[in-house]
């Protein structure tokens, strides 16, 4: 089933039949969740799909911090494309969340054979210049390149030997010919990814990626090495939940357990001892402890209490000397048709908006542009133009128009012939106007802050 759908992070196609996407992989529509002040992008359903978001909220409405991780591959000029990971990251900020964007230098000089210097500079004039003029805050964004931080690559190292080329081949769809280049962009994005969380970058917190659906393969991949090194795990048992305790090659001596599998039993009741402690301290009181099985199981707890559950294991975990690695969460967002019909690409200019294209240039794109409108104005008068298809259209709604109330009236006069292709276009190039002439506007204000966001 569904076993032609591949997303692939460096592949020229996309996949956009987004309900299959959900199904096959794994994912959770955000289509039923209450997400406070939701954004245009939440309201559209653009932002469609999650894993795990629910953590960051947990974690937000206890008053406990979150923090909000994603990248960017300095390999072109930055689109309206890119800006839709970078208006949730906004969102995530005003909520409240710590925002920390890697440059992945070492990924597009490997992939893309952009030299560390191109990479940096592109990344600075071209994406957090932007950055700044869209509004994030440089004081509370930290911009960094992987090639200068190296506990990224040391993780992705470390990480490295959870995992295996079959893995990769799975994931990526990898054979005998990939390029090396593949099989360490997405460590080194995982040590990216998981990163924030270390004691000396923020500690122990839900991190949130906002990423377009072509990323997921990487956090598939990350989370499935986050949970291989942890200690405990959580899941749902007959009655309540079970804790079940996971022996590994780098903590056999700390479980008591020696290298011909003997168990020390004192050893072993101790760490029980502060499982049932940290589960205890958390306000339950039927703690059922069987180190011989290598579980403790709380009757009474429900779904809702992994959260707090997991993060108190985790503490332990590395109180104890692990890693204590939390699964990231991440949200998805659908890709916005290219100007052409095509998928949008740095690398094909008349396929989308750049950031710092001028009012001109976008006019003559928006005009080009695929129209969902019928071929003769007596056609359209009569069946009416298709705004789902409709380039222009599109680009209000996932970029410049942020008035709902406008969006669906301009939609059903769209549908019912009322508006023309070229009135439609139109439209489109006076918000587009408006909205590339406040960026520029912006950009020049907010020059200046630049550089403060890649302070530590
Ligand atoms: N691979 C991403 C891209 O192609 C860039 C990236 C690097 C990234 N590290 C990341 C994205 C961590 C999200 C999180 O755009």
């Amino acid at each position: 089933m569904n076993d032609d759908l591949v997303i692939d992070p460096w592949g020229s196609s996309q996949s956009t039949d987004y309900s299959k996407i959900i199904e096959k992989f794994g994912l959770s529509s955000t289509g039923d969740m209450n997400i406070p002040n939701p954004s245009k992008l939440h309201r559209r359903g653009i932002v469609f799909a999650h894993r795990d978001l629910d953590s960051v909220f947990h974690a937000n409405n206890n008053g406990n911090p979150f923090g909000v991780l994603t990248g960017l591959m300095p390999s072109g000029r930055m689109h309206l494309g890119h800006s839709m990971v970078i208006e949730q990251v906004e969102w995530f900020q005003k909520l409240g969340g710590d925002v920390t964007i890697a440059v992945a230098d070492l990924e597009s000089t490997a992939t893309r054979g952009i030299s560390l210097e191109q990479g940096r500079k592109i990344a600075t004039e071209e994406y957090v210049a932007n950055y700044a003029a869209l509004g994030l805050d440089p004081n509370k964004t930290n911009v960094y390149f992987q090639s200068q931080r190296s506990i990224v690559q040391r993780l992705g190292f470390q990480l490295g030997k959870r995992t295996n080329l079959s893995e990769f081949e799975a994931i990526y769809g990898f054979d005998g010919s990939t390029n090396l280049a593949h099989v360490q962009a997405p460590l080194v994005q995982a040590g990216d990814i998981l990163h924030p969380q270390l004691d000396e970058y923020g500690g122990l917190r839900p991190i949130v990626v906002p990423v377009g659906v072509d990323q997921d393969p990487h956090l598939r991949l990350t989370r499935g090495l986050a949970s291989k090194t942890n200690w405990f795990n959580v899941s749902d048992a007959k009655m309540g939940l079970q804790i079940g305790v996971s022996i590994q090659e780098d903590n056999r001596a700390i479980m008591g357990v020696d290298q011909n599998g003997k168990v020390n039993k004192e050893v072993q009741n101790q760490i029980f001892g502060k499982i049932v402690d940290s589960m205890a301290s958390l306000g339950y009181s039927d703690i059922n402890s069987n180190p011989k099985h290598g579980t403790v199981n709380l009757p009474a707890a429900a779904g809702k209490d992994k959260h707090s559950i997991r993060m108190s294991l985790l503490r332990l975990e590395r109180e104890l000397g692990g890693m204590g690695l939390l699964s990231p969460s991440s949200t998805y967002h659908r890709f916005a048709v290219g100007m052409t019909g095509d998928k949008m690409s740095s690398s094909k200019p008349k396929t989308t908006l750049f950031l710092s294209d001028d009012v001109d240039t976008a006019t003559k794109k928006i005009k080009k542009s695929f129209s969902g409108g019928q071929s003769t104005v007596e056609e359209h008068r009569r069946l009416g133009g298709d705004p789902d298809k409709d380039v222009a259209y599109q680009y209000m709604m996932y970029f410049f128009e942020d008035d709902d109330n406008y969006l669906s009236e301009i939609n059903r006069d769209y549908r019912s012939g009322k508006i023309l292709a070229g009135e439609m276009k139109q439209l489109c190039i006076d918000r587009a106007t408006h909205w590339l002439s406040e960026l520029s506007e912006k950009r020049d204000e907010t020059a200046h802050v630049v550089k403060d966001f890649f302070v530590d």
